[in-house]
């Protein structure tokens, strides 16, 4: 996982090179096959591989992950171009043809076998999905809760209107005073209890005060999601250390989820309620930047950006 998103930033790329590059050597390994040692792999079923290879791929290799209506799209144009590409020259594309072409001409008592099971069990496999999609599911909902279910596109706390596009965290500043993405990474290791520490550290010092005070009953005082109070609530409060909850999420997100807690959540965040509370009713906007500025810090990691 760490390794994986050391490389986050770059997914776009590294996608194009890493899966480029274990196409071409899937392809090549097949026409070693057939040079060297003779065996010839059918089109048909190089192509097939090549295609359950790009779905594994987009699946499980990609991260943070997709959603599958994305996969979708990619696999689609993964298979328009493994199509152009066994439909490349003409020898190609009759061995890609030909088992295809066998199996309905049916003139082998394999092939008939073949053939006649087919004729039968599609008409049921596509009647099948279809009911399968259309039933309606009576199993315990175990995960159909949206755990970060779309945020609005701003929100008002205290008066206040923040647009989450837009806001950024006003003590994430450089000791000049100024909003900065790397001060984190800069004093990572930094001292908060230091008298002398730069204005980012002491405000990551009130933020810790404020967790302390208010959020470490729940979340845990290592912000694990431990808390005392942790086990008695569904769904159990979020385990800040783990990468699928603020790593994921934009520094904006989590003020407006901090600010108006469960009660706040769309309705695809329920039929759990949530007994975040509300923190605007309790702590003013500077202590919520701050209490979020102290949580990326002392777990390392960085919020999302937008891009
Ligand atoms: C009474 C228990 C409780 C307290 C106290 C509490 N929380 Fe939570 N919090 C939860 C629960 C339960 C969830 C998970 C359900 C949800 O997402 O609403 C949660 C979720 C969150 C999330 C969302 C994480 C995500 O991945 O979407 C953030 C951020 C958060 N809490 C921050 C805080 C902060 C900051 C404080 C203190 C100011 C705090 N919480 C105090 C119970 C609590």
């Amino acid at each position: 996982m760490t390794a994986l998103k050391l490389v986050e930033g770059y997914m776009p790329v590294q996608m194009l090179i890493e899966m480029g590059g274990l196409a071409l050597l899937f392809i090549w390994s097949f026409y070693l096959l057939d040079k060297k040692m003779g065996i010839k792999v059918n089109k048909l079923a190089q192509a097939t591989g090549l295609f359950l290879f790009s779905i594994i791929y987009f699946r499980f290799r990609i991260y943070p992950p997709i959603p599958f209506s994305v996969q979708a799209i990619y696999a689609t144009m993964t298979l328009i171009g493994i199509f152009m590409w066994v439909s490349s020259t003409e020898t190609s594309w009759q061995d890609f043809r030909q088992p295809l072409i066998a199996v309905v001409d049916a003139k082998t008592p394999t092939t008939q076998i073949i053939r006649a099971v087919s004729v039968v069990l599609l008409p049921f496999l596509v009647g099948f999905l279809g009911w399968n999609n259309m039933k309606p599911s009576i199993d315990e909902p175990i995960e159909l809760r949206t755990v970060h279910p779309a945020p609005p596109a701003s929100t008002k706390v205290h008066g206040k209107t923040f647009v989450l596009q837009t806001a950024s965290n006003p003590y994430r500043v450089d000791d000049d005073g100024k909003y900065s993405d790397m001060v984190q990474k800069k004093y990572i290791d930094g001292n908060p209890w230091d008298e002398k520490a730069p204005p980012y550290m002491q405000y990551v010092r009130e933020g810790g005060q404020i967790f302390f005070q208010n959020c470490h009953f729940c979340h845990g005082d290592n912000l694990n999601g431990r808390g005392m109070f942790a086990f008695a609530f569904n769904p159990i409060p979020a385990n800040f250390t783990d990468a699928g909850t603020i790593a994921q999420l934009q520094e904006t997100f989590v003020f407006w989820r901090v600010s108006k807690g469960g009660i706040g959540l769309p309705r695809e965040g329920f039929p759990w309620a949530s007994v975040m509370p509300p923190w605007e009713q309790h702590l003013t906007i500077d202590e919520i930047w701050k209490v979020i500025l102290f949580e990326y810090w002392h777990t390392g990691y960085y919020p999302r950006t937008w891009d």
